[in-house]
């Protein structure tokens, strides 16, 4: 891998950006229009919405006035939990086809493992070769459920998106998923703008060296290691600025430096026991989509 080529090859033989821009949490429709535009005029070709995100139509609608042709942006959405089945995954498919106002997404994840995802992997095959989606994956599998899920399936997913950082780095789960030729996304590549991230010693000196910001030696990291991210700014100034990474490229020392930072938990709210996935399920079963 060229580590400064603009995009990786999927095991289904689409390409896919090596750093996409994401919309979670913007639910005002015109701030994520103007946010979407604003950040396909600085150069991003990867949008991540998600039908649970509430801002598909806002997406579409920026995608389609940007001027930039279709087949040039390559955009992601989700089904969600709720959807999660053989019957529900083609209704969830077709609303948020509609709703992004697009014939096709370039990729589509299922959001969540729970519910019936081996039923829904099945109808996002068939509407796979129909052509509504070219390239279909996973979101939020750990190696087990994935290691279940591929045992028993013929049809790989060419992506698993998982939260991933300098303080979860997922060293096993990246190579596990490389492996078996899935590419890993990363989800919240800044932890979501954590103070300690932003203001970490060992991510300021390597800063300091290259001449780049942490968010950027971060950004830069991870894609070194293979990983696609996906970055949130509301800021045009740094969504350019996370975008100027493939002009440098951290040494294998500073490489292993950024290692040793790894916590090997969440930043957010874990989901390992029965309790937290219970709750986060209550809480998922009323979102409407
Ligand atoms: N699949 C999933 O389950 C899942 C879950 C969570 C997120 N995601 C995807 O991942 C995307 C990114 O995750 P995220 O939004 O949680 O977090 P993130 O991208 O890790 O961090 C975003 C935060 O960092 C700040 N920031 C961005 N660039 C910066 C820079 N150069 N300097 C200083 N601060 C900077 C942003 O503030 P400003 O806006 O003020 O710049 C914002 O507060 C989401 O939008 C979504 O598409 C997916």
């Amino acid at each position: 891998m060229d580590t400064n080529d603009l995009y990786l090859t999927l095991n289904d033989g689409n390409r896919i950006p090596r750093i996409g821009y994401g919309v979670f949490r913007m639910t005002d429709p015109a701030v994520c229009e103007h946010a979407v535009a604003e950040a396909i005029k600085a150069g991003y070709r990867l949008i991540d919405t998600a039908a649970a995100y509430g801002n598909e139509r806002a997406v579409g609608a920026a995608v389609r006035g940007s001027g930039v042709a279709r087949n040039e942006i390559f955009v992601t959405t989700k089904l969600w939990i709720t959807d999660t089945s053989y019957n529900g995954a083609r209704k969830g498919v077709e609303r948020s086809l509609e709703q992004l106002g697009m014939d096709y997404v370039d990729l589509l994840l299922i959001h969540q493992p729970y519910n019936d995802y081996y039923g829904a992997w099945r109808a996002l095959g068939e509407m796979q070769d129909e052509g509504l989606a070219r390239s279909i994956g996973m979101d939020n599998f750990t190696p087990d459920r994935m290691a279940d899920f591929l045992f028993f399936n013929d049809r790989k997913p060419a992506v698993n998106m998982v939260e991933c950082n300098a303080f979860y780095q997922r060293e096993y789960d990246k190579r596990y998923l490389h492996e078996h030729g899935i590419v890993m996304q990363a989800w919240s590549p800044l932890a979501a703008g954590h103070a300690e991230l932003l203001d970490n010693d060992l991510l300021s000196h390597i800063a300091g060296v290259h001449d780049k910001s942490i968010p950027q030696i971060v950004l830069r990291w991870l894609t070194q290691r293979g990983v696609v991210p996906v970055v949130k700014s509301a800021n045009p100034e740094r969504m350019r600025q996370n975008l100027a990474i493939f002009d440098f490229a951290l040494s294998d020392e500073e490489m292993a430096a950024i290692a040793t930072l790894d916590a090997g938990r969440t930043c957010f709210s874990p989901r390992d026991t029965g309790e937290a996935v219970h709750d986060f399920l209550e809480q998922a079963m009323t979102y409407s989509v």
